[in-house]
């Protein structure tokens, strides 16, 4: 074990943070509790070596990872393709990339058997949109609110929050949004000029909402109807996480492209992929357009064989499965909480091992995460809805693992109670909860008090084990 950092080791690499790579996002990190340093990366848990404590990983870097932290058989797995490998030519026939696509296609359900390589989620995005637009001939694409999909062109362009996008418009044209779980919204902006229909099957940082069957089985009508493809992106509920191996196994609907990433890299090896349904319109154009996608880091070689091996993994344990009882464990400890306190917990949902609990105020999603650290829980709110603490565990979390996580979870919805007056008078006040709902002012605010934690902390609370 390495031994606990000291406030000034700390100091030294926010500064170094601050200057090299990005001053706003430490702010941001510091603002809500969550500015810890990883190490001793094992399994569902990571050493902070400021506070000394061991942390349950209820992140997951936004459920990248399911086989958890340096599992043991896709590191041996990375050790060996590093031995023989290295990336490969990107454009070459290659039997690691191949065996990759085999496994895709057998896992993902229906005639979903195609696959083309992406370097990360919104590559994936991009390719599948692009594929979209370039089969059907037609422009439009149908979002949803709040939907998170990437960073990168056409993702950002689909990114259902104002927030990431207005900064850089115009994007895209020929992108529409609709509130999520509504069919009719979608009934009235479907049309002859519509290439898709792109949402997540769970909308994750919009706050964790599952899509309902009905509504997912009305896509996939619409769509037949309008002749438009349905894109799921499976990026953070893919390989398990929600209780199945893929989320859209639970309405059982099959969309026209699936894309990929995340877990798919094993925690420790970057991949993604656009798995696309066998049928004419998207194999035959991509025949005749071979190139119409192309990426140097999507798809290596040494990537395919960490992932096949990732997933191979997750089969072998049937992780769905854990997911799935551990995921239905946590949802109804919280559901009791909520019972329990339900000024302060205002909702459960969720499914399998994606489970959020949502506060009345923004402004308690940075508090909740401070609570939790405290306790030995590292969890990040929804990048959308910051009043949903959201919590990913990897998925090879077992029972006592979970019994832990629970009473950590507990402690904090009870430590972040005493908060709630404050909340409340907040409430009361025309415009306060607004503002404090502001990232901006909030980031300034918890800054300001945790200057203030920090003067006052003793030595020894900073390096409780
Ligand atoms: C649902 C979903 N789609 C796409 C992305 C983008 O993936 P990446 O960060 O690998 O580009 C993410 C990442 O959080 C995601 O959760």
């Amino acid at each position: 074990m390495n031994p606990p950092a000291s406030a000034a080791d700390k100091r030294r690499i926010e500064e170094l943070f601050g200057t090299h790579i990005n001053r706003g996002q430490l702010k941001y990190l510091k603002a809500g509790h969550l500015d810890v340093i990883e190490t001793e990366r094992l399994g569902v848990r990571f050493r902070d070596p400021f506070s000394g404590r061991r942390m349950y990983d209820c992140f997951s870097s936004a459920g990248s990872f399911n086989v958890s932290r340096h599992n043991p058989a896709v590191m041996q797995a990375l050790e060996e393709a590093v031995d023989s490998l290295d990336m490969g030519t990107f454009c070459l026939l290659s039997e690691h990339k191949i065996a990759l696509a085999e496994k895709l296609a057998a896992i993902a359900p229906g005639d979903l058997e195609q696959v083309l390589f992406a370097s990360g989620g919104g590559e994936a995005i991009d390719c599948a949109l692009k594929l979209a637009r370039g089969a059907t001939g037609r422009p439009g694409i149908i979002a949803t609110v709040k939907a998170y999909h990437g960073h990168t062109g056409f993702a950002l362009s689909a990114n259902g929050k104002p927030h990431y996008r207005h900064y850089f418009e115009p994007l895209m044209p020929g992108f529409e949004f609709v509130p999520f779980n509504d069919l009719e919204a979608v009934r009235r902006s479907i049309s002859k000029e519509t290439a898709a229909v792109i949402l997540e099957p769970v909308q994750g940082e919009a706050g964790i909402f599952p899509g309902n069957n009905a509504y997912l089985e009305g896509l996939r009508r619409l769509c037949d109807e309008h002749g438009a493809l349905l894109i799921f992106d499976e990026i953070q509920t893919g390989f398990g996480r929600t209780g199945k191996l893929f989320a859209c196994e639970h309405s059982g609907v099959i969309p026209d492209m699936m894309t990929v990433a995340k877990s798919i890299g094993g925690a420790l090896y970057p991949n993604a992929a656009v798995i696309y349904r066998t049928i004419p319109r998207l194999t035959d154009f991509v025949a005749a357009h071979p190139a119409f996608h192309i990426t140097h880091n999507g798809g290596t070689d040494i990537a395919c064989r960490v992932s096949l091996k990732a997933i191979e993994y997750i089969e072998e344990h049937r992780l769905w499965e854990n997911a799935a009882r551990m995921g239905a464990k946590l949802k109804a400890a919280l559901e009791d909480l909520q019972r329990e306190q339900p000024k302060a917990v205002r909702d459960v949902r969720g499914l399998g091992l994606m489970v959020g609990i949502e506060y009345g105020d923004e402004f308690m999603g940075p508090l909740m995460s401070d609570a939790l650290a405290k306790r030995g829980v590292f969890a990040a709110y929804s990048g959308n809805a910051p009043q949903v603490m959201r919590f990913m565990p990897p998925i090879t979390v077992t029972e006592s693992e979970m019994d832990e996580i629970i009473a950590a979870i507990r402690g904090a919805v009870h430590d972040v109670r005493r908060l709630l007056p404050l909340a409340m008078l907040a409430a009361k006040i025309p415009g306060a909860s607004k503002l404090l709902n502001d990232e901006r002012v909030q980031t300034t605010v918890f800054n300001f008090l945790r200057l203030f934690e920090r003067s006052g902390a003793q030595p020894s609370e900073r390096h409780q084990p």
